[in-house]
């Protein structure tokens, strides 16, 4: 692994742990409590979950199989309490239902690479060391970034460096890629860098950092099916979610932010007909805001970890599911049903929610 246990975590700080343990303390706090950590990396803000809250249990997926070789380290101590399995976040219910567990109370989403990935150079995630092309979170399987660079369609790259990049040089650098692999396959990290540097104009070299980066990250996203694969796991986690419990998602790019946002606040609105005074059994919001939109870090958090600057944090409450149990019906008292618009607020009034928790 050539990584020293006690050196990743010296460097590694989790990214608002604070702010992550005071949103989801109601629901660490509910008897039998399980605590979900969807991207258990190096397990730092898992290992302060279980240190805080002596009564939860843990269940911590990564797809990362040398992420999960430190964590289980480091959380030995907890015995039993943690339970560390390989697994892609989609696959929550599988891993529940593998554990005998019907639901959780407590999650989190902390999404991005890691300290790990990003560190250890022979993973290829990072465009300032030379190392070959892989970017897989998850090594013993999928497609790595060399084939995608080599064996995609040129269109096909163009789109991937446009959409998940947000890069606007993308043809530029794609007529690059194409050429060089005429010669002779790409293989490293450090060939990939140097093609889009020169394949940029001077002028924009100078400005916005390493010019490799946005094609590093679409890269990673395509090769990692980052972003079906959160589409997937959010409704599947809040489906899971228990009455009272707390989910907390980072996200660390915009295009992530707003898969999370959708699916977050589809669930906050009532999926009933407008003009009723009250909720019908099973209309009602099932969600929670707990965050007014998504929170950005402070100054200080991304002063003692530069990691943060780019984080956004949501986070929610599970609502009683009002799911058509008699007497279920209820008043619609913060929704005007006269001003037209589902889940529209009164002047003057505030969001359900809204503000820190
Ligand atoms: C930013 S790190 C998490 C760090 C962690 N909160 C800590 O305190 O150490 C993100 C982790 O999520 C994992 N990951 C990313 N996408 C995943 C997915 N779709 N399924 C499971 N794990 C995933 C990565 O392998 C990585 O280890």
């Amino acid at each position: 692994m050539g990584v020293d246990m006690g050196e990743l975590r010296g460097t590694h700080v989790p990214v608002l742990l604070e702010r992550c343990l005071e949103l989801l303390a109601p629901a660490l706090r509910l008897p039998g409590a399980v605590h979900v950590d969807f991207t258990l990396g190096l397990g730092g803000h898992a290992e302060a979950v279980l240190e805080r809250f002596p009564e939860v249990t843990l269940v911590g997926l990564d797809r990362d199989t040398e992420a999960l070789t430190h964590s289980r380290h480091r959380l030995a101590k907890f015995g039993d309490r943690a339970k560390l399995v390989h697994a892609v976040y989609d696959e929550l219910p599988r891993v529940l239902d593998e554990l005998d567990l019907a639901e959780f109370h407590s999650g989190l989403f902390d999404l991005g690479v890691s300290s790990l990935q990003l560190d250890e150079a022979d993973r290829g995630f990072a465009y300032a060391q030379d190392a070959p092309l892989d970017m897989r979170m998850d090594q013993t399987s999928g497609i790595t970034a060399e084939q995608v660079v080599n064996e995609y369609e040129p269109g096909e790259l163009v789109r991937i460096l446009r959409t998940y990049g947000e890069e606007k040089f993308a043809q530029r650098i794609v007529s690059s890629i194409v050429r060089e692999r005429q010669k002779g396959r790409i293989t490293s990290t450090a060939v990939l860098s140097e093609l889009v540097k020169t394949s940029i104009p001077a002028a924009a070299r100078r400005t916005g950092g390493n010019p490799a980066k946005r094609t590093f990250q679409a890269l990673r996203i395509e090769v990692n099916g980052e972003l079906a694969t959160l589409e997937a796991a959010m409704p599947a986690a809040l489906d899971a979610l228990a009455v009272k419990g707390r989910l907390v998602v980072m996200s660390y790019q915009s295009l992530e932010d707003r898969i999370v946002k959708r699916a977050l606040t589809a669930r906050t609105r009532s999926t009933g007909p407008v003009d009723l005074p009250v909720e019908l059994p099973g209309t009602g919001p099932t969600l929670r805001l707990l965050t007014r939109g998504s929170e950005p870090p402070s100054e200080q958090e991304v002063a003692d970890n530069p990691r943060a600057a780019s984080v956004k944090l949501r986070a929610v409450e599970r609502l009683d599911r009002n799911d058509g149990t008699p007497g279920a019906a209820r008043e619609r008292p913060r929704l005007s049903t006269t001003h037209g618009g589902r889940g529209r607020l009164r002047p003057g009034e505030r969001e359900e929610g809204e503000g820190r928790a």
